[in-house]
C-alpha cells in the first residue's frame, strides 16, 4: 500500500459557512501519491480525541504540495480542528483506500451531496483539467443558498454546474436525484456517474443508473478506527456475498455491488 504518515503545516483553516471549513496543509509526499476519491486519516496532536479522523481528499496542488480538506464541524474532533491556526502542525496518514476509476470514453456526471461534495472537487479537476475527454456535468445537492461556496472549487472544471437546494433558495428545489433524469436527457453522452453523499441519495441514484445501464461508482462513509484494514470496524456485505472493508477496498465501490 502506498501510504505515508507526514506532518503537515496548516497553510489556512478558514470557514466557508457556519459549520463547514476548508483546511489546507503542506504535505508534499502525501499529495504526490493522492488519487481522486482517496482519503486521509488526520490527527490533531493538540486535541483531546485519541483516534485519527477520516476525510476525503478534496483537492491537491501537485506543484506546491498542498492538500485541501473540507470538513463539517460534526463533533469534538472537528470542533477542535477548527480552532487551529495557520502554522500549526497536523499528522496526516495517507493517501488511503481505493478512489474513483476513470475511462477515456463518454462524459461523466459527478454528483455530491452535503459535505460529500468534498471529494468531487479533485475528481472534477482530474476529469476537467487533467484528462482529454469531455468535461463533467456536476450536480450538487445542498441545503440552501448559503452553501454555494462549492462553485469556487468546481465551476472551472465543469461543462455545466447544476444545484438543487432543499428549500428552493437557489437552483432546483428538491433533492439531487430529482435533477438527474433531465441531465441525462440533455447530455446523452453521459456514460459514467460518480456519487458521494448521504446513503439514501447514493442508493436512489445508483438504482436509477443501474436501470439505465450507466456505470456508477459510489463513495461510502463508515465509522473508521484504523483506516487501514486491520480493525474490521468498517465492513459490509456486498451483493455478491463478499465482505468488504470500506477503508481498504473502498471507499469507492461499484454501485452494483452495494445497491444492485
Ligand atoms: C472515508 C471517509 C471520508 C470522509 N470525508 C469527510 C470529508 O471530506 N468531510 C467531512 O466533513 N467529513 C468526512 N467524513 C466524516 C468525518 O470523518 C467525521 O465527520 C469526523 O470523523 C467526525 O469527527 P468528530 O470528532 O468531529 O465527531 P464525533 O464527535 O466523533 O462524532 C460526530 C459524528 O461524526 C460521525 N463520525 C465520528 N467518527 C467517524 C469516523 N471515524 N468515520 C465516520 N464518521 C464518523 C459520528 O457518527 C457522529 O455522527 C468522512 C468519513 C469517512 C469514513
Ligand atoms: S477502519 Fe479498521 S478495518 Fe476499516
Amino acid at each position: 500500500m502506498n501510504k505515508l504518515v507526514e506532518n503537515g503545516k496548516i497553510i489556512y483553516n478558514k470557514p466557508l459557512s457556519d459549520d463547514v471549513n476548508a483546511l489546507c496543509l503542506a504535505v508534499p509526499q502525501v499529495v504526490a501519491l493522492a488519487q481522486p476519491g482517496q482519503f486521509v486519516m488526520i490527527k490533531n496532536e493538540q486535541g483531546s480525541t485519541y483516534l485519527r479522523r477520516p476525510f476525503g481528499v478534496a483537492d491537491v496542488n501537485k506543484e506546491t504540495g498542498q492538500l485541501v480538506l473540507i470538513y463539517r464541524k460534526a463533533g469534538k474532533g472537528t470542533q477542535e480542528l477548527s480552532q487551529l491556526d495557520s502554522g500549526a502542525v497536523i499528522s496526516v496518514e495517507g493517501p488511503l483506500g481505493k478512489g474513483f476509476s476513470f475511462k477515456n470514453e463518454g462524459r461523466t456526471l459527478l454528483i455530491g451531496g452535503g459535505v460529500g461534495i468534498a471529494p468531487i472537487i479533485y475528481t472534477a479537476r482530474h476529469l476537467g483539467a487533467e484528462m482529454t475527454g469531455p468535461k463533467p456535468v456536476i450536480l450538487l445537492g445542498v441545503r440552501n443558498h448559503k452553501e454555494l461556496f462549492w462553485s469556487d472549487f468546481v465551476e472551472e472544471f465543469s461543462e455545466k454546474l447544476v444545484y438543487t437546494t432543499d428549500d428552493g433558495s437557489y437552483g432546483r428545489k428538491g433533492f439531487a436525484i430529482d435533477a438527474v433524469p433531465d441531465i441525462l436527457n440533455k447530455y446523452p453522452d453521459i456514460r459514467h456517474i460518480k456519487v458521494c453523499g448521504p446513503t439514501i441519495m447514493m442508493k436512489g441514484i445508483a438504482e436509477l443508473a443501474i436501470k439505465q445501464g450507466i456505470e456508477c461508482e459510489v463513495s461510502l462513509e463508515k465509522r473508521m478506527a484504523c483506516g487501514i484494514g486491520v480493525c474490521l470496524g468498517c465492513t459490509f456485505a456486498g451483493k455478491s456475498g463478499k465482505r468488504w472493508k470500506v477503508c481498504a477496498d473502498g471507499p469507492v465501490f461499484d454501485a452494483v455491488e452495494v445497491f444492485g
